[in-house]
């Protein structure tokens, strides 16, 4: 962007051209469609993987996208949340408000939440609205049970996390999912491959813009 100003033009003008410039600039930059990508399943199914996978292969084809994953907003953003289905709920609702903010500016939102109820994909959804595509990562309990990768359902069984998610706490399967992506049977790159193939009509901008 190179911009020229006249002596006699006020902050305000000038302020005014910054703005219509970086418009474009914008404009030229996000060629894409903002969307929120909504990956709900059990921890251990896959979210974190599969969400880094597509943020990458999103980066390669110059598509602009960010992760929003429940142990980082966690650390940080809602770091006064614990698990209760109370705060679980403030939590995707956090979550869901961020999320719409930067889908609104056209960037590709992946949310990696495990979101065990319903009425924590319905809040999701109704927040962010016409932006929401909801990706069901189905994985047998039995299965993220015995890939443990953060050793938590192991104490969860010995009661040392009282109401971990599939085991004291409810996780109803995402039966409204736009996606269902099967991640015990299938790998993490093929899962992502669906999910890019079925969100990149959504992201192309239309002919024209
Ligand atoms: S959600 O239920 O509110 O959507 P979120 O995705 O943010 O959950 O966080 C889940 C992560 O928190 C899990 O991957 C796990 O590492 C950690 N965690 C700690 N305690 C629990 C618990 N009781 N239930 C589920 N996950 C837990």
């Amino acid at each position: 962007m190179s911009l020229k100003f006249r002596a006699a033009e006020s902050p305000e003008d000038i302020a005014s051209i910054i703005f219509s410039s970086l418009k474009e600039e914008e404009s030229g930059v996000l060629r894409q469609k903002g969307v929120v990508v909504w990956l709900t399943g059990l921890s251990g199914s896959g979210k974190t993987t599969v969400a880094g996978l597509l943020n990458k292969r999103l980066a390669e084809n110059h598509f602009l996208s960010v992760v929003l994953d429940g142990d980082e907003l966690r650390k940080t953003l809602n770091k006064d949340l614990g698990f209760s289905e109370a705060d679980r709920a403030e939590n995707i609702r956090r979550a869901a408000e961020l999320a719409k903010l930067l889908a609104r500016k056209n960037i590709i939102v992946i949310c990696s939440f495990i979101t065990p109820l319903q009425k924590h994909r319905r809040l999701a959804a109704a927040i962010t609205e016409d932006r929401f595509f909801e990706v069901f990562l189905d994985c047998p309990l039995s299965v993220c049970e015995q890939r443990d990768v953060k050793g938590l359902y192991r104490k969860a069984r010995n009661n040392e996390i009282p109401d971990f998610t599939g085991i004291g706490s409810a996780f109803e399967p995402g039966v409204e999912a736009r996606l269902i992506l099967h991640t015990d049977v299938e790998s993490a790159t093929e899962s992502m491959e669906k999910l890019y193939a079925e969100i990149l009509p959504g992201i192309q901008p239309a002919a024209g813009e």
